[in-house]
């Protein structure tokens, strides 16, 4: 299908943008940048692009959506921008240089093909694919066009993560011997009812996978598995994986999860989360070593280190979009996500796409608070039980939790 809107029929004055930007004396083409997946969290890149393109530093050429364009005051659509209900079809027609891909992760690797291979550089939201044959496929088309991929793990910007491998590098924490993370988050129903493909593990036989671990928490996953990068100074190598899925809804996903990650080179890597917390916790990365231990607060970027009384927040987060056309600029510059730093975190997805349904809590171990679409479910003494897991690196199973079953394991490296 084609545009919903075409350009306008009488060209309007030039506006700022085409104007090319002066950089050394030469003239620096301004990106041109589309948007796949405009409404949801898409609307979030909508306010990121939208000051980008009032200065000029990107030109919007086309929003994508297979629904209609829902409204954003903060981010207005501007005037004569192009809306179309295929990428491919706005490929053809506009040749963006950029595209930002923010649909559902199961329509990622299709878009992100076609998206390179038409030539353009992309900031794919995360999870960026759903299993290491996708990664190696969309990696062999960036192979071969020579475009890069930046994925949306926006936590990786952050200051407080380089402050935090910092201190860590310099032995603030002492030998490091566990990284985790924690996190109680709650989701009302409207949550699950926002997409079709919410809580679900395939959608018209795809796998979907969109469980606390994959998705709304994947930031507190990568967060780890990047400081095991810093520390080991080369990419995670999961060798063993892990992992207890509960749910308190009729999901098909876990909306609980306690993972353990063996790796070829670091320390175990435990995650403990949920989305049907008692208490609220934002979302801790820990580090443990023989001097003490580090804690992140990674959506806040508050740190704490051993020997200070009360953490601080390390400000500062470099923006992907702009970190992107600052490579595109000077491939000096290094991308902050690069998709192949994203392999680790694949690889852990690909395992839970082979993991058993998972187990479903309820009676009176589930509490309802609400009602309506913003009803939620919370597990009694889950907080608890979440720090325990973090704490000593056992898994709820293991520490003998009465509603814990047994964990599934796989082994990526095929060894350990
Ligand atoms: N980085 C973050 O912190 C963050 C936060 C929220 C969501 N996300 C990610 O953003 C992506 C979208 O999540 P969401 O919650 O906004 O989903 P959503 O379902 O609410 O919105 C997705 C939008 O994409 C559109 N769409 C679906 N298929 C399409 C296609 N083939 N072509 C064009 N448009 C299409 C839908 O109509 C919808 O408007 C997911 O990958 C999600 O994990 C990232």
């Amino acid at each position: 299908m084609g545009p919903r809107r075409d350009r306008p029929a009488s060209t309007p004055p030039a506006p700022h943008w085409l104007a090319p930007r002066q950089l050394g004396g030469r003239a620096a083409p301004v990106p041109r940048v589309a948007l796949v997946g405009a409404n949801g969290h898409g609307r979030w890149h909508r306010r990121v692009i939208g000051p980008l393109h009032e200065t000029g530093r990107v030109r919007l050429v086309a929003l994508v959506d297979t629904r209609p364009i829902e409204c954003e005051p903060a981010a207005p659509v501007p005037t004569g921008v192009p809306v179309f209900t295929d990428h491919r079809a706005m490929l053809a027609d506009v040749t963006p240089d950029v595209v930002v891909i923010c649909t559902p992760p199961h329509t990622h690797l299709r878009i992100a093909r076609d998206a390179v291979t038409a030539g353009a550089d992309v900031l794919l939201e995360k999870p960026p694919l759903l299993s290491t044959a996708e990664h190696e496929e969309l990696s062999g088309a960036l192979a071969t066009t020579g475009r890069v991929v930046q994925v949306g793990f926006q936590a990786l910007g952050s200051a407080a993560l380089s402050a935090l491998t910092d201190a860590v590098s310099a032995g603030r924490v002492g030998a490091v011997n566990g990284i985790a993370t924690v996190a109680a988050w709650q989701r009302p129903d409207a949550y699950y009812a926002r997409a079709p493909w919410a809580g679900r593990r395939l959608l018209d036989g795809r796998p979907v996978l969109d469980g606390a671990l994959a998705n709304p928490l994947a930031h507190a996953v990568m967060q780890c598995l990047a400081v095991a990068e810093a520390l080991g100074g080369r990419p995670v190598e999961p060798v063993s994986i892990e992992v207890e899925r509960y749910r308190v809804r009729p999901i098909e996903v876990d909306d609980t999860a306690a993972l353990r990650v063996r790796t070829r080179h670091g320390p175990p890597i435990v995650a403990a989360v949920t989305l049907a917390g008692e208490d609220f916790i934002a979302g801790e990365v820990i580090v443990t070593g023989a001097a003490g231990r580090a804690v992140l607060e990674y959506p806040t970027d508050r740190l704490l280190l051993p020997g200070e009384a009360t953490a601080r927040t390390v400000p500062g987060r470099r923006g992907l979009l702009e970190n992107l056309l600052a490579h595109r600029a000077d491939p000096q510059a290094p991308l902050i996500a690069p998709l192949a730093r994203t392999a680790p975190f694949t690889a852990v997805l690909t395992a839970l796409r082979a993991a058993p349904e998972p187990a479903l809590l309820h009676g009176d171990l589930v509490e309802t608070v609400g009602a309506g679409a913003q009803r939620v479910l919370r597990i009694r003494g889950i907080n608890e039980v979440l720090r325990r897991v973090v704490d000593e690196g056992r898994l709820p199973s293991e520490l003998g939790v009465s509603w814990a079953t047994a964990p599934w394991r796989a082994e990526p490296g095929g060894q350990e």
